[in-house]
């Protein structure tokens, strides 16, 4: 009797089984964490503390979060990146774009295919992105010339060095530069403005060219991450450190060592790891259907030798690290 029966419990068993199951996945499915993505221009170490942010505030609300990095700063293979997450449905995507015209037909892609898309540290006004969290370039840019004016006492040759010349972060960075020598320090005069592309090798090379073709360079100002790693390896190689006036963006180690030996005067520190933070907060308030402010200041902090063994413990406190 007992073996009898055995088929149909076992039957009727499995049928209930099969339909727990189909309603736990489906159950599942609505409660799967949300997956964000993280996109950086490029490969660069000055991402890092940005991701850092996005992995920690992950780990807070219960998302799961993913970095994709294009090889070089190059648009096509930034937008061959989002259009392959684009595919994968996510959820949400925070951009660092290395352009603002070539990125806004792969952001209209993203948001028509319902993925919330923001942009950290470098913005892309005439897209859709759904607000802009980071540094107020042009008033960082303005910044840094302030501070320069006052190492330079009012005059020299300076050398500005940037990392691409299509992105609005950046280009917002030396109009702020500009604009304040104009108005501060007119016998401060600009002889050059190279493009290193964001790579480290190439900053070395156009710094040395620089000190060849400019013989009276005062001070080289960078207006990205790679700039004072870059030229102060090509100064000490020259046995120029320290002689030539070197400050620029972003807190990299070797930045913060060439503070330190007196290489690198000083230089602009960019919150990163706040806008990777907020850009996990900020996607999750989309998904939720709240409105985003239009930008988000992250704020910046001029790092000298003065403070430059403390700041990071200042910033730090902000997220009880
Ligand atoms: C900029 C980033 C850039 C990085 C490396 C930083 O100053 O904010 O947009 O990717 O430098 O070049």
């Amino acid at each position: 009797m007992r073996k009898k029966f055995l088929p149909v419990v076992i039957s009727v068993a499995s049928a209930l089984a099969m339909t727990g199951c189909g309603k736990k996945s489906e159950e599942a499915a609505s409660a799967a964490p949300r997956i964000l993505v993280m996109v950086p221009k490029g490969v660069h170490p000055y991402y890092e503390p940005c991701y850092e942010g996005f992995k920690d505030a992950a780990g807070k609300y219960g998302v799961k979060v993913e970095y994709r990095a294009a090889k070089a700063f190059e648009v096509p293979q930034q937008v061959e990146i989002i259009e392959n997450i684009i595919a994968r449905r996510v959820d949400g995507i925070a951009i660092s774009a290395l352009d603002d015209q070539g990125l806004v037909p792969v952001i209209e892609e993203a948001v028509r295919a319902g993925i919330k898309v923001i942009t950290f540290d470098a913005p892309a006004p005439s897209s859709k992105a759904l607000t802009y969290i980071g540094t107020m370039n042009e008033a960082a840019g303005y910044a840094g010339a302030e501070e320069l004016i006052k190492i330079l006492n009012g005059e020299g040759e300076v050398a500005v060095i940037q990392g691409g010349l299509g992105a609005p972060n950046l280009n917002d960075r030396f109009k702020g530069f500009v604009r304040c020598l104009k108005e501060k320090a007119p016998n401060i005069k600009i002889v050059a403005r190279e493009d290193e592309q964001g790579k480290m090798d190439l900053t070395v090379n156009k710094t040395e060219a620089l000190l060849q073709a400019h013989p009276n360079l005062t001070a080289i100002f960078g207006v990205s991450a790679e700039v004072c790693p870059g030229a102060s390896a090509a100064l000490k190689q020259q046995g120029r450190g320290g002689k030539i006036i070197l400050a620029g963006f972003d807190d990299l180690p070797d930045t913060l060592a060439g503070i330190r030996s007196g290489v690198v005067n000083f230089c602009i520190a960019q919150r990163t790891y706040k806008m990777g933070w907020l850009s996990v907060e900020k996607l999750r308030d989309a998904l939720e259907g709240k409105p985003l402010p239009k930008e988000i200041d992250t704020g910046v902090v001029i790092i000298n030798k003065d403070n430059v063994d403390t700041y990071m413990q200042d910033m730090k406190k902000e997220f009880g690290k």
